[in-house]
């Protein structure tokens, strides 16, 4: 399977890597910056061909042209999209402390550029690929009983419904689209505190992406399976 996998250079996108390089599958990685890629130029080592890596700011959408051509000259279809990359604000945006710029520069990268890049690579998907939006329980709107984290909330909810519109527009062709919750992990985005290891959360969201099919095709699932309410 040739698998793509975008912010692949560190967290729960450079696990996806390792694990499916691991088990011989093909993947493409993705990442913004150049000088972040240690771990990747470590896995390109010993996978080699296995392994290729392009360079993609999803918020950009000439690096999302770029990323396709590059792509496109190599292969002709992909079999899975794992959007993965996305952010926090550094700030804890609360109400009354709502920052404008933050909010909108979240949902740039979080929601709108996830769905940006999934229609770029559109002509790579064929019957049976599967496209897979790393969302967050924090984006279900009838799970939410926190007072904090505005943009991040709300633009994992706002992907949600972008992923089900996608899931609907994709369904006559038979390609198979979900926002999946990775769990509270350990990154530098989950932080230390975290209950969950990467190893253990990517091996769960692994297992659920092989049994995927177009009947779950629009609902949202956990790390371990299990589907969440909106
Ligand atoms: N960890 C958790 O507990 C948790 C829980 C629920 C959902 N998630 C979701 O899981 C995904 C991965 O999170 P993580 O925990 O692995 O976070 P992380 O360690 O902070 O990694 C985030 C990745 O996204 C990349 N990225 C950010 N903005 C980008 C952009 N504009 N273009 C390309 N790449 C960009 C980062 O690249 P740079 O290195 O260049 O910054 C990095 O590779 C995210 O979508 C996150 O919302 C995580």
């Amino acid at each position: 399977m040739r698998i793509l996998i975008t912010g692949a250079n560190r967290g729960l996108g450079l696990e996806f890597v390792r694990q499916y390089l691991n088990r011989g599958e093909e993947v493409i990685a993705t990442f913004r910056k150049q000088n972040n890629i240690l771990e990747l130029e470590k896995l390109k080592n010993r996978f080699g061909y296995a392994l290729t890596l392009i360079p993609m700011d999803i918020s950009s959408s000439e690096s999302r042209n770029k990323a396709f051509l590059a792509m496109k000259s190599k292969f002709s279809h992909l079999d899975i999209l794992i959007n993965n990359a996305g952010m926090v604000s550094n700030r804890e945006l609360k109400f009354g402390d709502l920052a404008k710029d933050d909010i909108i520069e979240v949902f740039k990268v979080n929601s709108i550029s996830a769905v940006l890049v999934a229609e770029q690579f559109n002509q790579l998907f064929k019957k049976n690929s599967k496209i897979i939006n790393i969302s967050s329980g924090m984006g279900s709107i009838s799970m939410r009983e926190n007072i904090s984290n505005y943009s991040y909330c709300a633009s994992k909810a706002a992907l949600n419904m972008f992923t089900k519109l996608m899931s609907n527009a994709l369904q006559e062709r038979g390609i198979i689209v979900i926002p999946m919750h990775p769990g509270w992990v350990k990154t530098r985005m989950g932080t230390q505190s975290a209950p969950i290891e990467q190893k253990d959360s990517i091996s769960g969201m692994i297992g659920v992406i092989d049994s995927l099919t177009l009947k779950e095709s629009g609902k949202f699932f956990d790390w371990q399976g299990n589907e969440l309410p909106w």
